[in-house]
């Protein structure tokens, strides 16, 4: 499987004229990429607008677990898979925070998700600086009901909260924090699961990616990719990022 890089734009930008730019100079940057696989989280209400070529997908950052009915302000899986949305990013650790979402509801999101054919980018992390117990907790719970067949089409974040640009005390992890990070996903995978499952899992980083660190994650760190936010509100970093990745799998 190709390495992805997928953008996550959060509640950026704020109007469809520079969304629909930002796109376009992405796509033109990224048209012949073909060892990588890059991804844009945008809000919702652009991805309608925005067409996903074989170089460039799309996700969104969230949705539900009903396919249609009386749930005021949702959207459904079905409703992101009928657009052409091939990704969703669920668990995130803002929607945890400012929305005080729990890990049970991600968990009824990801299976929603996987049902409909949707690729889960499943964000795991903590506030501690070593993996701990509530990395366990998240994947635990998040993955009740999902068969070791379905892991395949998860890809997993390892995503310290206190690594995310914005946070208040940012520190930058180092590729072997991540290593770490990823291997106790990993181990964690073996037990729900086993360890052939485990071992094929797709797990990337987040927390401050650009084009300067991404390679330190990947090869060192051991990454399947990265999830950059602040980087990739500027397109040409974006792009990048995505071409960093691209150059050091050679021919
Ligand atoms: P930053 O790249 O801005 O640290 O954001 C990371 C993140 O939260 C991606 O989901």
């Amino acid at each position: 499987m190709k390495p992805l890089i997928v953008a996550n734009w959060k509640m950026n930008p704020e109007s469809l004229v520079e969304a629909k730019r930002n796109f376009e100079i992405i796509k033109k940057g990224v048209r012949n990429i073909k060892k990588v696989e890059p991804v844009i989280c945008a809000p919702f209400i652009f991805l309608p607008l925005l067409k996903a070529t074989n170089h460039l997908k799309l996700g969104a950052q969230d949705c539900f677990w009903e396919d249609k009915g009386p749930f005021t302000g949702e959207i459904s899986p079905t409703q992101l898979k009928n657009l052409g949305v091939d990704y969703v990013i669920l668990g995130h650790s803002e929607r945890r925070k400012y929305l005080g979402e729990s890990t049970e509801l991600v968990n009824r999101k990801i299976i929603a998700a996987l049902e409909t054919g949707l690729k889960v980018i499943f964000c795991i992390g903590s506030e501690t600086k070593k993996p701990d117990k509530e990395m366990k907790y998240q994947l635990k719970i998040g993955l009740r009901g999902v068969r070791k067949q379905d892991v395949a089409k998860l890809v997993f974040v390892y995503e310290p909260v206190w690594a995310i640009s914005t946070s208040k005390n940012k520190v930058i992890a180092t590729p072997h924090e991540a290593l770490k990070g990823g291997l106790y996903i990993r181990n964690v995978l073996g037990e729900i699961f086993d360890k052939e499952t485990a071992k094929k899992a797709k797990i990337i980083y987040g927390g401050s990616v650009d084009s300067r660190n991404i390679r330190g994650f990947i090869k060192d760190g051991k990454m399947a990719g990265g999830l950059p936010g602040a980087a990739s509100l500027d397109p040409h970093e974006f792009v990048r990022i995505v071409k960093k990745v691209d150059e050091s799998l050679g021919h």
